[in-house]
C-alpha cells in the first residue's frame, strides 16, 4: 500500500516534469537551475543543520560552502556583507524590515497597483505605511511627490523595487532626500537580481541605495531562496542579520543543500551573466515588439515596453488576465494573470531573439482564437529544440 503511494507521488512528479519540459514557460518568477545546481540540491547537505554558536556537530563542510557562497555574492555584487539564510525573497524583506524597524515606525513603499509588491506585514507587525506617489501612467513613480512624501513623514526605510518591474526605479533621485531624512533606502531587486548580477539593469548600490535583496530564483537563476546584500555599512549589515542568526526569528535552519546550490549558481552568474542578462533584455524588447506587431497590446510604448525580462500585456481587469492565461495554458503556454510575460526561462534553454516572433506568433494565435491543439503542436516543436540548459559550465 505505502510502496503504492510512493509509486503514484513519483508518478505525479514525473508527468508534471514531462509536462513542463514541452511548455512555453513565461512566467517571469521563474527559472531553471543547471544540473550543477539540481546536483546540489540532492546532495548530503540536505540532511544536515549547523549553526554559528557551538552545537551541532559534523558542520565542519556546511561552514565553509556558506563562506564559499557568501565570498561568491559579495564579488558578484561588490557588496562588503552578504546573508545567504532567508529561505525566499520574501523573508529577504521580512529580515530586513523588522531588523530595521521598531513596531509602528513609519516606512515608505509602492502601492501594488503601482506594482508594488503587496506587503502583508503590517497585518501582524504595526508598521505605519506609506506609498510612494505614481503618476497617472501607473508604473512611472512621481518623483517631486516622492520626495515630498519621504520630507514630511522622514521614514525608517524607503523600500523601491517592484513585482511589476519594466524600468528603472528613481534610486538616484530619492537617494539625497533619504540621506537628509535619516531613511535607509532598500531595493527589493526579488525580479531583476540575475540582470544586476549582469550588469544590464540600475545597479542600486552604484545610485545610493544601501541594502539590496531579493530572490535567489528569477531572473537570478539559482535554487529557491534569498539574499541580503549591504553595500558596506556594517551596523547595517548586523541589523538586517537580527532575524536570522544566532537566535531564530524568521529562520532557523538555513538549508545548507540550498545554500550550497546558490554558491554554485553565483559562480555561474559570475561566468555567464553579463552574455545572460543581455540576451534576457534583448529577447523581452523583441517580444514585446513582435506582440505589438501582432496587436497584442503591451503596456509602456513610452518606455519602449521594457528595459527588463517583463513585458506586461494590457487587460482590462483581473478577471479578464485570469481568462487570457488559462486560454494560453490550454496550448502549453504557460503566464500569469497579469498578464507579466517573462522572457528568462526561455533564454536560459538558450531561446535569442530569432524565437521570439514566433513566441509572440503562438501568444496572438492563441489570444485570437486559433484551436489550442493546433497551437500546442507548435509550442511542443520549438521547446523540442531548446531542452538543455544555457549558461552554465559543461
Ligand atoms: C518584488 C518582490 N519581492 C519579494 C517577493 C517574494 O519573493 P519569494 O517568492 O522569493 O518569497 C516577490 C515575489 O514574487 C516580489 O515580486
Amino acid at each position: 500500500m505505502t510502496a503504492k503511494m510512493v509509486q503514484k507521488i513519483q508518478s505525479t512528479v514525473r508527468k508534471h516534469e514531462l509536462w513542463r519540459q514541452k511548455c512555453l514557460n513565461l512566467i517571469p518568477s521563474e527559472n531553471l537551475t543547471s544540473p550543477q545546481v539540481r546536483a546540489m540540491l540532492g546532495s548530503d547537505f540536505g540532511h544536515r543543520y549547523a549553526w554559528d554558536e557551538f552545537w551541532y556537530g559534523g558542520q565542519k563542510y556546511s561552514v565553509e560552502i556558506e563562506e564559499q557562497a557568501v565570498e561568491a555574492a559579495k564579488k558578484l555584487f561588490q557588496a562588503k556583507y552578504a546573508n545567504v539564510r532567508p529561505l525566499s525573497g520574501h523573508l529577504s524583506l521580512m529580515a530586513v524590515i523588522m531588523g530595521m524597524c521598531q513596531p509602528g515606525d513609519p516606512i515608505a513603499i509602492s502601492h501594488s497597483d503601482n506594482g508594488g509588491y503587496p506587503l502583508n506585514l503590517q497585518a501582524r507587525f504595526p508598521l505605519d505605511v506609506h506609498y510612494l506617489p505614481y503618476l497617472q501612467d501607473q508604473y512611472s513613480m512621481d518623483v517631486p511627490g516622492a520626495i515630498e512624501l519621504i520630507g514630511q513623514v522622514r521614514p525608517r526605510l524607503v523600500i523601491l523595487g517592484a513585482s511589476i518591474f519594466l524600468k528603472p526605479h528613481p534610486v538616484t533621485d530619492l537617494a539625497k532626500i533619504c540621506q537628509e531624512t535619516g531613511t535607509t533606502l532598500v531595493y527589493d531587486g526579488s525580479h531583476v537580481l540575475g540582470l544586476i548580477a549582469g550588469g544590464q539593469f540600475q545597479n542600486p548600490f552604484n545610485e545610493g541605495a544601501q541594502i539590496m535583496l531579493g530572490s535567489t530564483h528569477k531572473t537570478f537563476f539559482g535554487p529557491q531562496g534569498g539574499i541580503v546584500l549591504v553595500k558596506d555599512d556594517e551596523d547595517l549589515a548586523e541589523q538586517v542579520s537580527v532575524t536570522l542568526r544566532p537566535n531564530p526569528v524568521l529562520v532557523d535552519n538555513y538549508h545548507h543543500h540550498r545554500v550550497a546550490a546558490l554558491a554554485v549558481a553565483l559562480a555561474e552568474l559570475l561566468a555567464f551573466g553579463k552574455a545572460y542578462a543581455k540576451q534576457v533584455v534583448d529577447n523581452s524588447q523583441e517580444l514585446a515588439q513582435s506582440l505589438v506587431q501582432r496587436n497584442i497590446p503591451v503596456i509602456g510604448a513610452d518606455w519602449e515596453y521594457t528595459s527588463s525580462h517583463q513585458v506586461l500585456v494590457e487587460t482590462k481587469d483581473f478577471e479578464q488576465g485570469k481568462q487570457m492565461c488559462t486560454q494560453l495554458e490550454a496550448a502549453d503556454i504557460i503566464a500569469d494573470a497579469g498578464v507579466r510575460l517573462g522572457s528568462q526561462e526561455v533564454t536560459r534553454r538558450g531561446m535569442k531573439t530569432a524565437q521570439m516572433p514566433v513566441i509572440a506568433q503562438l501568444i496572438a494565435e492563441r489570444l485570437q482564437g486559433a484551436d489550442p491543439s493546433q497551437v500546442k503542436k507548435q509550442v511542443h516543436s520549438l521547446t523540442s529544440q531548446f531542452q538543455s540548459t544555457a549558461f552554465c559550465f559543461e
